[in-house]
């Protein structure tokens, strides 16, 4: 599939950058990186990239899931190169091994997708201080300092850009309550990515930030503290899209050198709604959500 095919839809939020080189984003023949490869998202990524990319390199804590995959990428693309690595984001241990990793193997990044992300469904008073910690070392440090790891290692001119996406979430655009602390981590993802879209672009460094709204990935599995517990999910049906239509979709803005998006017509029109909507009236909304959370057996 060439770049040029993605198709794209939800990219009408946030407009382009002030000064913005006109020539799109070419995603074919980089070596990319991508955090969390073993399941949803980060999967899917490595999926539709397989078919542009040079080299990809997966990350993810799960060998097994990382092996599998890397095998499937391979079959049908025989030139392409997959390098596997075995880390724990979370950990500056585990950061450390990726970039060893990168660096003894020689390896020039050009593209950084960085999906990491996890969350916990649930009263933040009742939360497990783990739980608590690996969100934010998960979502905020662990895809900051990767960031600035890779500007470390990228070379750039006019004629070879480099590429960043961040993977954010609809929850950036309203604070959640019962998914606080993810909500949170995911308003400072969209915040530093904007704000990254503008100071890189002289250095001929793109930086896409996706906003997805729900889609099926493990992510609820594990964001659920216990099969009997779960969050108010209504309208979740309204803005679900599946897991390859948010992939191509950040492609595709990626490629059209987009600083935001949210992938799908509806999830793009939550998030002005949200956004937009006096305070007062959305902690009104988010009241009565909780409420009727709290309220089930
Ligand atoms: N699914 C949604 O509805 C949704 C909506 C909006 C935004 N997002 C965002 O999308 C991104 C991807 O999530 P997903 O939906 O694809 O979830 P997922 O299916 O649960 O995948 C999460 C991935 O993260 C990896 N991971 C978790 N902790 C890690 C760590 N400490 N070190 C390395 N890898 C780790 C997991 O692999 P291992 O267990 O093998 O490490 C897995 O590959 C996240 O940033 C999430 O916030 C998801």
């Amino acid at each position: 599939m060439e770049s040029s095919a993605i198709t794209h839809s939800g990219d009408r939020m946030r407009g382009r950058l002030p000064i913005r080189p006109s020539a799109r984003f070419e995603i074919a023949g980089r070596t990319t990186i991508i955090t969390d490869a073993s399941s949803g998202l980060g999967a899917e990524f490595a999926r539709q990239l397989s078919l542009h990319a040079a080299c990809l390199v997966l990350v993810a804590r799960s060998e097994e899931a990382l092996q599998k995959l890397g095998d499937e990428l391979k079959k049908g693309h025989t030139t392409l190169q997959v390098i596997i690595i075995v880390a724990d984001l979370a950990t500056d241990a585990g950061r450390a091994l990726l970039w060893e990793k990168v660096d003894s193997l020689e390896i020039k990044p050009s593209l950084l997708i960085n999906n990491a992300g996890l969350g916990d469904y649930g009263a933040f008073a009742e939360a497990d201080p783990a739980r608590i910690r690996a969100q934010i070392d998960v979502n905020i440090t662990a895809l900051t300092l990767i960031t600035h790891s890779f500007l470390a290692r990228v070379q750039t001119s006019a004629e070879k850009p480099a590429g960043i996406i961040h993977i954010s979430s609809l929850a950036s655009a309203l604070p959640i309550p019962d998914l606080a602390v993810y909500a949170a981590t995911k308003a400072y993802v969209t915040s530093f990515s904007e704000a990254l879209t503008l100071e890189l672009a002289e250095r001929n460094i793109q930086v896409t930030c996706v906003c997805p709204g729900p889609t099926p990935t493990h992510f609820g599995a594990t964001a659920q503290r216990s099969p009997d517990k779960d969050i108010d999910r209504t309208g979740q049906d309204l803005l679900r899209i599946p897991p390859q239509r948010v992939v191509t979709e950040a492609l595709n803005a990626l490629t059209r050198r987009k600083a935001c998006i949210f992938p799908s017509k509806r999830v793009t029109l939550a998030a002005f709604l949200f956004q937009k909507m006096p305070r007062p009236l959305l902690r009104f909304i988010n009241h009565l959500r909780l409420a009727k959370s709290r309220a089930k057996p």
